[in-house]
């Protein structure tokens, strides 16, 4: 009786099962977003008049962010009843599907319309499930906010830091379908559109033209010509939306991140300290003359949720101010070759930059061929665990910048420290060129700085802050060298005292 209530159920629930997919003939949706493979991709074609699909590899950080938006933007989609339906197609798993669509790019999201596989809509990838949301909008509707009164304007102008405001004489024809497809495309910012004379004459301006608004007041202007594409106005806005100087913080970041402007300099000061304002006023003058072409990015040290970002870039608020370039398309990064913050300095460094000619910071540089030819060894990122944290050696290192006169001053001191150690064995005098190497050690100053790193104890790291002179130096040393062996001997009783009463204590209890 049992077992035939149970073979019942089980019929009946695989029946039932069938009977829905079959019905349906639905497909699986995480979270509201169709799951697309090669075998239903076409079905979904059919069912959807519109499908909106994003193509994305699971695994990396720019699709991670993409993914949790669109599903976000499906949730909406659907409360709102909307005919758009929202697929995605893991590209690891569905290599042949994507290229039968020609997707060679990832993250890419395109917009089916018609069940028609070969010409879809391209969509910009967008950042946020709002973005992803108006784009569709601006699609379907007029992409522009009309405005045809004075009061309307100021309401615009109020809803976002950065607006972006065309005045066309004709709302309809020419070059106005320019700014149209325009707007679709950059979702992430609001975009109106005027004919009214009075916008005209408050502006004073007299052709067709597009504005970028900043804060209620005119920054930037661009006149629209028979010849201009929608490409051309894309490039205008972004490069315009950016400030001449984009402090980073949670809202800029991923501005900064997806800026057309592909090197980015980066100044790391705290806005606290002395200086900052003579400093701020020198990037900002570079910044200018480099806009278009360098982003020109500023970072509080102070700032403590900017610690993650000091973290990557190895920077230390103690080294702050300084001032890096990144090539976003390699990811190399070059550091400023002073600790002059000048305009002159600055753009001498953009200039050279662009030109190919700086040389760009490294992990380690190569080992130098004769390193430790010389009295004074050449340490770099490479070697300089090995040689420093060497047990049966007793190191000491001077820690410099090269462009800094304060270190390079100490040089002649380094090679006098080196002769005078030249007979004995275990004693290694070294300088490593702490900017162009990244090691694992926590300097805690500013260059130049000098630590010992005395044998037996090769994990013990004793900084050294008395007069940079040969005999206070030296005197330091010995001091150093022969406390660690004592301390080591101390160390050694212990643990043999250590050993013998356990084993005392051992044959006690036997
Ligand atoms: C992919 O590209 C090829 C060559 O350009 C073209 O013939 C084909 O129709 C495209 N397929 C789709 C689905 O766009
Ligand atoms: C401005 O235009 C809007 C929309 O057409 C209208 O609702 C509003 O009353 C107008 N305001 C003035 C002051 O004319
Ligand atoms: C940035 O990197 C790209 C890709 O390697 C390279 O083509 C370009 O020349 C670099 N830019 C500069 C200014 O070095």
């Amino acid at each position: 009786m049992k077992v035939d209530v149970t073979l019942r159920l089980i019929v009946c629930l695989f029946l039932h099962q069938t009977l829905a997919e079959s019905q349906s003939n639905s497909i699986v949706e995480d979270k509201d977003v169709l799951v697309l493979t090669k075998s239903n991709f076409h079905r979904a074609l059919k069912q959807h008049e519109q499908l909106l699909v994003h193509f994305y590899a699971p695994l990396s950080g720019q699709s991670l962010g993409s993914i949790l938006e669109f599903r976000e933007a499906a949730g909406a989609l659907k409360e709102a009843d909307s005919d758009v339906k929202l697929g995605g197609v893991d590209v690891k798993k569905e290599k042949e599907l994507a290229e039968s669509l020609n997707i060679t790019t990832l993250p890419s999201i395109r917009l089916y319309l018609s069940g028609d596989k070969n010409n879809p809509v391209y969509c910009p990838v967008l950042k946020s499930s709002a973005s992803i949301l108006t784009w569709l909008k601006r699609r379907a509707g007029p992409s522009a906010d009309i405005i045809s009164n004075v009061t309307q304007l100021e309401n615009f102008l109020r809803r976002d830091e950065l607006v972006v405001l065309a005045l066309f004489k004709d709302l309809e024809e020419g070059a106005v379908k320019v700014f149209y497809e325009t707007a679709a495309d950059v979702a992430d910012l609001p975009f109106g559109v005027t004919r009214h004379h009075e916008v005209f004459s408050k502006f004073e301006i007299s052709r067709d033209s597009v504005l970028l608004i900043r804060k209620s007041k005119l920054d930037q202007q661009f006149e629209m010509e028979s010849s201009t594409v929608k490409t051309d106005l894309v490039h205008f806005i972004r490069l315009y939306e950016m400030e001449l100087v984009t402090e980073y913080n949670g809202v800029t970041a991923s501005k900064i991140l997806n800026s057309v402007i592909l090197n980015h300099l980066l100044l790391f000061i705290s806005k606290t300290e002395g200086g900052f304002e003579e400093i701020y006023n020198a990037y900002e003058t570079t910044a200018e003359r480099f806009r278009g072409k360098v982003l020109f990015v500023l970072i509080d040290v102070s700032e403590l949720r900017n610690g993650r970002m000091m973290e990557y870039f190895h920077v230390r608020s103690e080294e702050a101010p300084q001032v890096r370039m990144v090539n976003l398309s390699n990811n190399l990064q070059y550091q400023l070759p002073s600790d002059q913050f000048d305009t002159h300095t600055l753009m001498e460094f953009c200039l050279n930059y662009l030109d190919g000619k700086v040389k760009p910071k490294m992990q380690s540089e190569p080992v130098p061929a004769n390193w430790d030819t010389q009295p004074v060894k050449e340490l770099v990122g490479m070697n300089f665990e090995k040689v420093a944290f060497n047990h049966n050696n007793n190191v000491i290192v001077l820690f410099y910048a090269p462009w800094n006169s304060e270190c390079r001053a100490l040089f002649p001191l380094w090679e006098e420290l080196a002769d005078h150690f030249s007979q004995t064995q275990d004693v290694v005098v070294a300088k490593i060129d702490i900017t162009a190497n990244d090691i694992h050690l926590h300097l805690g100053e500013k260059y130049p700085s000098i630590k010992l790193f005395p044998a037996l104890y090769s994990e013990r790291v004793i900084p050294y802050s008395g007069k940079r002179k040969l005999k206070p130096i030296v005197t330091f040393m010995k001091i150093e060298i022969e406390k660690a062996k004592t301390d080591k001997a101390k160390e050694e009783q212990r643990r043999k005292k250590y050993l013998e009463d356990q084993k005392a204590a051992q044959k006690e209890e036997l």
